[in-house]
């Protein structure tokens, strides 16, 4: 798009560009020009893939977009008078330097978007006079660690992307001089090491990606200081454990992603102080039997609780203790073959329970008594056999009771009959190959079942109600 506008402007670029304030090769002569960028700021040359300032740029400009156009490094003052310019668009460029105070002539920057370049390094110094900045995209370039003060000054900032570098070394101050960042974005880089303090400073962070690091252990201080934070993503990375503590000052956290990871053991105190959680991601670990009574006691405000495939073969009783507000709660895709008695009794708000994919072979009478609320109830792919007559006979709010793909070869009497507000029952893909004339007693006949695929085929059984 660039170069065509070029080819349009090329001649009134030679008009304009007579009275030339600093002399740049090209600008006086239109022939040496390799390629004109025109903007409604001014004019600007690219030669050999140096970019020059050519003329007196409007004094209006506030937006200078310079993205795309095979810049590789500036000529020293391409940014002068260009004093009133507030986002400055260098995306997909090949920068792969920056000089010292690169940017110091652009007073009034708000946003700085380097991103996809080729930045391999940044001394402290490079963003010197950057003193509006609020947000600096650096993503998808090719540092490999930041030095100490990288950012110091940059007092307004409050979004620092670094998304998809390879960032393996940070300094312990590496985040200096940064109190209004609210948001810090660090993942897809190689960081496997943070250092106790780097982020101490950073009192107004609200946001800290560091999704897809390398990061096989984090210090007990690490968030000491991170009172505003309210999102944390440490997804895909490599945690075995977590120290206890290690959330303790961060109050205001309200989601807290650790999916994905190799933890195998949560000892009782790890979520302490996580009083605001509100989602908790801990699908896709090894917990095996690893997980504490009590472990979520300090979160009473969570709502959903993700531990889906973590090998999780045995519960505790209490595991679940103080849940109090918890909605959903996934667990489907473990190894369960038990629930102990008792495991869901406090969770009184519990809205959707997945049980699905796991290794169930019976279930307690009241494992569910107190789900009063429960809406969706997955116990699908497991391993059961028989059900209790009055497992479900207090879940008066189920809409939907998924039983298909397990072994059972018949149903106790009036089994479903206190499930008044079902509107869909599976429990095809069983070894059923009858049912009493009690069984289905109570159910409404509004209710949609799908029977398909047992022992034999049960139609006859189920002509007043429709199909799913
Ligand atoms: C910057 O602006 C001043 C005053 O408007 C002018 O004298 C000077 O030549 C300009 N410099 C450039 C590089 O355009
Ligand atoms: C930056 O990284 C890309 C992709 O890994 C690579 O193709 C490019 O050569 C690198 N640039 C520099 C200056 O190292
Ligand atoms: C923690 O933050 C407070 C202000 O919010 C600051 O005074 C203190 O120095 C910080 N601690 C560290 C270790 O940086
Ligand atoms: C899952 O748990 C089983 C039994 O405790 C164990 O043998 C297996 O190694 C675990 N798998 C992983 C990936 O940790
Ligand atoms: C699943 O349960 C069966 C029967 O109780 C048992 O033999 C098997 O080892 C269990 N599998 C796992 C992975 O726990």
């Amino acid at each position: 798009m660039h170069v065509a506008l070029a080819a349009v402007f090329t001649t009134a670029l030679v008009v304009n560009c007579q009275p030339v304030a600093i002399p740049a090769p090209g600008c006086a002569d239109g022939t040496e020009v390799t390629k004109v960028i025109d903007i409604d700021c001014g004019f600007f040359h690219l030669k050999d893939n140096i970019l020059y300032q050519c003329g007196q740029p409007s004094p209006y400009c506030t937006n200078l977009d310079l993205s795309f156009s095979g810049i590789e490094s500036f000529s020293p003052g391409v940014w002068t008078n260009l004093s009133g310019v507030e986002v400055l668009n260098l995306e997909g460029n090949s920068i792969s330097q920056l000089e010292m105070s690169a940017f110091s002539d652009l007073t009034a920057l708000r946003t700085l978007d380097l991103e996809a370049n080729q930045i391999m390094y940044l001394q402290a110094g490079v963003f010197d006079g950057l003193e509006s900045l609020e947000n600096l995209l650096l993503q998808r370039n090719n540092l490999t660690g930041l030095p100490d003060n990288a950012f110091a000054g940059m007092y307004s900032l409050t979004k620092l992307n670094l998304d998809s570098n390879q960032i393996s070394v940070l300094a312990s101050a590496a985040f200096a001089g940064l109190p209004n960042l609210h948001m810090l974005l660090l993942p897809f880089n190689q960081i496997s090491h943070l250092d106790d303090l780097i982020f101490s400073g950073l009192a107004s962070l609200t946001v800290l990606d560091l999704e897809k690091n390398l990061l096989s252990q984090l210090p007990v201080k690490l968030f000491a200081n991170l009172t505003a934070l309210e999102t944390l993503d440490l997804e895909e990375n490599q945690l075995v454990v977590l120290p206890i503590g290690i959330f303790a000052g961060t109050p205001n956290l309200q989601t807290l992603d650790l999916r994905d990871n190799r933890l195998s053991e949560l000892e009782v105190g790890v979520f302490g102080g996580l009083r605001r959680v509100v989602y908790l991601h801990l699908e896709m670990n090894r917990f095996g039997a690893g997980l504490s009574e009590g472990l979520f006691e300090d979160c009473f405000e969570l709502r959903k609780l993700y531990m889906a495939s973590s090998n999780i073969t045995v519960m505790s009783q209490w595991v679940f203790r103080g849940l109090y507000n918890l909605e959903m709660l996934e667990l489907q895709g473990n190894y369960l073959s038990e629930l102990p008695e008792g495991v869901f009794s406090g969770l009184k708000w519990l809205e959707v329970l997945n049980l699905e994919y796991n290794n169930l072979t019976h279930l307690l009478e009241d494992v569910f008594m107190s789900l009063t609320v429960l809406t969706k109830l997955q116990l699908n792919n497991n391993r059961l056999q028989t059900l209790p007559a009055t497992v479900f006979s207090r879940l008066e709010s189920l809409n939907k009771l998924f039983l298909q793909h397990n072994l059972l070869d018949e149903l106790p009497a009036g089994v479903f009959s206190g499930l008044t507000s079902l509107t869909k029952l599976y429990f095809g893909y069983n070894q059923l190959t009858s049912l009493a004339d009690d069984t289905l007693d109570g159910l409404a006949s509004t209710v949609q079942i799908d029977a398909k695929f047992n022992a034999a085929p049960l139609e006859q059984f189920l002509v007043q109600y429709m199909p799913i």
